[in-house]
């Protein structure tokens, strides 16, 4: 049996964005997760080991497993196995695509491994069928662009038509993870399943206007469109100091400041470095206030998503 193992790093993503709820997301820089794949000789996709309690051994509720499988099945070859082994570095339901990345990564390792039958736009599918293990819903918009890098719109899943956005240079983000956990399942929950017409039409107008922003290099209108007002109203009380977080970021110059993805991480974004860096020392000022433990991450888009690492 072979013994090649194959690493690929998969980065943190910040989904929803304000305005597009499970439609929208963006790559970060780092931090991100690695998996090895590896063949294996009983069939099907295998758990090796993980470094965080958190993650399941059973392979039909891991991310990474149940994305494998479904490219396994579609591979069509019913003797292949393959191992993988899980190296997060981030942690577990943050709101930084956590599950997703290990999907990713599993994905591009996996596929590497099997020569590249697939491109990596092909191996979105199986992504998406291994982030619903993680929260019971089919959604895209932490694993397509930890896939595939950038700043993405996903139009659709069936059949998958995502849509790069391009990215102004001076975009800086500034990602807060305070180390509470929400679970995105229950994030998720809470959520009314209707949306009143006036917010509809609102939130719809900001989504616009923040593509436009995107491509005219438009600070001011990608600040005053860039606000939720049909998603964050409701998860906020899940995080109770959201409401300081984001005034000190306004007031230290962010563009915005919501919640990624489903919480409890808080990302910033702002217009070069040295306002970001303003924005991360007023949130960390908040933060060691509480005394409530974080991190805080200064990045760019990463345009690149999903790679091989080594071994290949
Ligand atoms: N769009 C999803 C949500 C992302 O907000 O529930 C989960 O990280």
């Amino acid at each position: 049996m072979a013994t090649e193992k194959i690493k690929a790093f998969a980065p943190a993503t910040l989904s929803n964005i304000c305005v597009g709820f499970d439609v929208m997301g963006l790559a970060i820089e780092e931090p991100g997760d690695e998996v090895l794949a590896s063949r294996h000789a009983s069939p099907g996709a295998h758990i090796l080991s993980t470094n965080h309690e958190k993650i399941p051994f059973d392979p039909k509720l891991n991310t990474a497993s149940v994305a494998v499988q479904a490219m396994l099945e579609k591979y069509g070859d019913p003797a292949l196995g393959i191992g993988l082994d899980i190296i997060k570095k981030m942690p577990v339901g943050t709101g930084m695509g956590s599950s997703a990345a290990s999907a990713a990564a599993a994905l591009v390792a996996a596929n590497a491994l099997l020569g590249d039958p697939f491109r990596k736009i092909e191996l979105l599918e199986f992504a998406v069928i291994g982030e619903k293990a993680a929260d019971g819903a089919t959604h895209a918009d932490n694993v397509a662009p930890s896939l595939l890098g950038g700043l993405m719109i996903i139009r659709s899943l069936s059949p998958v038509d995502v849509v790069q956005l391009p990215i102004p240079g001076e975009l800086y983000i500034g990602l807060l993870f305070p180390h509470i956990t929400i679970l995105t399942k229950e994030a998720r929950g809470i959520l009314r399943p209707e949306v009143p017409m006036k917010q509809f039409i609102q939130q719809t107008a900001n989504m616009g206007a923040f593509v436009s922003a995107l491509y005219r290099e438009d600070w001011e209108l990608m600040g005053r469109s860039l606000v939720d007002l049909v998603i964050e109203p409701q998860r906020a009380k899940l995080i109770p100091f959201l409401d300081e977080v984001k005034k000190a970021a306004y007031q230290a110059g962010a563009l915005t400041c919501s919640i990624s993805g489903a919480g409890p991480a808080i990302f910033s974004f702002a217009k070069g470095k040295s306002n970001i860096t303003r924005v991360a020392q007023a949130v960390e000022e908040v933060m060691n206030g509480l005394n409530i433990p974080y991190d805080f991450h200064i990045s760019r888009i990463n345009q690149k998503g999903s790679v091989v690492m080594e071994g290949k």
